[in-house]
């Protein structure tokens, strides 16, 4: 049989014996969490869930490995995804002990000046999820930090592979717009003048001159350099992996060196790499964050744990962000449907675009969440999971399971990814007494599942936030005010049936759960199990 098929078909049995009640599994249902064995020495808990079967040194493996070299993380990424998946999970959920090098917060005596170091002002928590932990379980919203003196609320992260996607994207197309420019000014021989558009979203125009220079003075929403950055409030940082090990470091005091970024940033001899995700680092494109070690063996912090971060550990957690399951959509009324049509007619689609499409889609599946009171059991919401890979076979013990790289259109996503100027009730003071006065338009994908609103958080619900709209939506915002109160309401409503939720507690088609059985049961409930994907057996519980 084709190994597609075979595999199908595995998938298949898991589904029915799910649907049966007879599927367990060892990985249980998750939140944040602690490794079993550090909460009851000997690993001996009663019950399933709850806790991460595996130690650091497990989910590590091999290490970074190839995809010849079994149990590392490019192995298994390549080979069994949902299971690298659930590894990035599991290290974005899992509580870093001080043994394994968490902390101090910068160093010693977290002091110095906050200027040149925002991290003075980020957390030293001991999770990812401690800050991007509701609903549990999810790479959620929740934290907040104070990097900036108004303070930064965290986003959730759900669909965030989609977004780095669009934003590298939207940045070949106007680049090869740039590129064309040049090339018809240097053929012309008098400047040449091209609108930059990506996607459809407008970023302006860019002029050449036939001596090959270009005039960006009219380029708006994104840096002279063209290149998108979609994440950050006001759009800094341009992939997952520089954002992860950036994160590890500020919030976490935790180090990690990475082959990749170390190389790509290298001062002598800096290389274009692609990581095991697919992101493609062109250092003669653009500059990148260097890690805070590139050295496997020193260790900046001198707190006696080297190596604290290893690579491994990084590929799964960059895996995991780019196959993040999108937002859900819930209930749909004509009242809801009236409130999208009242965005689209005074302008707030204008910013927020409903939906773009990607061209070369990297992740191996996607999940669609929708509202189905038949099948959901704790949330009204059903996933469905569908796998976007081929089958390589190479003749290993296990085929490659590699992305099709088709397109895919990101519904539901209100975001052009472009910097905006909202007005005074936006702009942001800095530590050194500037004003940051562009923030990237904010997607209101589960813009319905995470109050409070803003950057900053300091808008307390969504009729609020509406109303703090002003500079480049000013026109939009006034239209809003006019509107009657059951027209306002009907946009809210809409907004609010924008949701992300505990996969824990989803039902979906890889465990549809009981809607009869006990509600104690965490397999009753219905999951998302992507343990029911697993490919490879021996490497054993999550
Ligand atoms: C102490 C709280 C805190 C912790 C811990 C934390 N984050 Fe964040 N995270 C934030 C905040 C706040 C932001 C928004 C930053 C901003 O816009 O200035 C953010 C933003 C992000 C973003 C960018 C999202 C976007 O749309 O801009 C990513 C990716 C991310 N975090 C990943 C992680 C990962 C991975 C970890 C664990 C290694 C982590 N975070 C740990 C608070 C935290
Ligand atoms: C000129 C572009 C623009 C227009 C027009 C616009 N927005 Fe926004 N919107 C933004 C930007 C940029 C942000 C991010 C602000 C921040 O937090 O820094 C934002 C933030 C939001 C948020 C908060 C999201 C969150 O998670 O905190 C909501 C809700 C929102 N907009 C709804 C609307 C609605 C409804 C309209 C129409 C009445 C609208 N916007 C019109 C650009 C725009």
């Amino acid at each position: 049989m084709p190994q597609k098929q075979r595999i199908l078909l595995i998938v298949g049995c898991i589904i029915f014996l799910a649907a049966l009640g007879l599927w367990t599994t060892s990985n249980g249902v998750l939140a944040e969490l602690s490794q079993c064995s550090q909460i009851n020495t000997g690993g001996n808990i009663a019950i399933t869930g709850g806790c991460i079967v595996k130690t650091l040194p497990e989910q590590i493996g091999t290490g970074h490995g190839d995809e010849y070299t079994p149990g590392s993380a490019v192995y298994l990424i390549r080979r069994d995804p949902a299971r690298a998946i659930r590894r990035g999970r599991q290290i974005f959920q899992r509580k870093f002990s001080a043994a394994e090098g968490q902390g101090p917060r910068v160093n010693f005596t977290s002091t110095g000046d906050i200027t040149e170091n925002r991290a003075l002002g980020a957390g030293l928590t001991d999770s990812c999820a401690a800050c991007h932990g509701r609903p549990r379980g999810a790479a959620g919203f929740g934290g907040d930090v104070a990097t900036f003196p108004e303070s930064r609320d965290a986003p959730h992260l759900f669909g965030l592979g989609l977004q780095e996607m669009l934003a590298d994207e939207m940045t070949a197309d106007l680049r090869a717009i740039r590129q064309q420019a040049v090339d018809d000014a240097v053929a012309s021989g008098t400047p040449v003048t091209h609108p930059l558009i990506a996607k459809g979203i407008h970023f302006g125009a860019i002029t050449a001159h036939p001596d090959g220079s270009v005039d960006t003075s009219a380029v708006d929403g994104v840096n002279a350099d063209l290149r998108i950055r979609p994440f950050f409030a006001h759009g800094a940082t341009v992939s997952m992996r520089e954002f992860a090990i950036g994160a590890f470091k500020a919030e976490m005091g935790l180090e990690a060196w990475d082959p990749i970024l170390c190389a790509v940033t290298d001062t002598n001899n800096p290389v274009a790499m692609t990581s095991p995700s697919g992101f493609v680092y062109d250092p003669a494109q653009d500059t990148y964050e260097r890690p805070p070690v590139c050295d496997a063996i020193t260790d900046g912090d001198n707190d006696g744990v080297v190596n604290e971060i290893d690579p491994a550990i990084i590929d799964y957690m960059e895996f995991y962000l780019l196959n993040y399951f999108r937002p859900g959509v819930y209930e749909q009324t004509v009242h809801t449907t009236k409130g999208l049509q009242l965005m689209t007619r005074i302008g707030c689609t204008s910013c927020h675009t409903p939906s773009l499409t990607i061209n070369q889609d990297r992740r191996v599946a996607d999940v669609n969440t929708v509202y189905d009171p038949v099948n959901g059991i704790y949330n009204d919401l059903f996933a469905t999971a569908s796998t976007r890979f081929w089958v390589f076979d190479d003749g290993q013990p296990y085929p490659q399971l590699l992305p099709e790289g088709q397109p895919f259109v990101v519904e539901n996503f209100f975001s052009d990814l472009k910097r905006h100027d909202l007005g005074p009730m936006f702009h942001e003071r800095d530590w050194d007494g500037s004003l940051i006065t562009e923030h990237v338009t904010e997607p209101l994908w589960g813009v319905g599942t995470t109050a409070p609103y803003g950057h900053d958080g300091r808008s307390i619900n969504l009729d609020a936030v509406i109303r703090r709209h002003g500079g480049e939506a000013e026109a939009v915002r006034l239209a809003y005010e006019r509107l009657s109160w059951s027209q306002q309401e009907a946009i809210i409503r809409f907004l609010q049936t924008l949701v992300i939720f505990p996969p824990d507690d989803t039902a979906s088609n890889l465990n549809p759960g009981d809607p009869n059985g006990d509600p104690q049961d965490p397999i009753a409930r219905g999951t998302i199990n992507l343990g029911a994907l697993f490919q490879i057996s021996e490497e054993g519980g999550e």
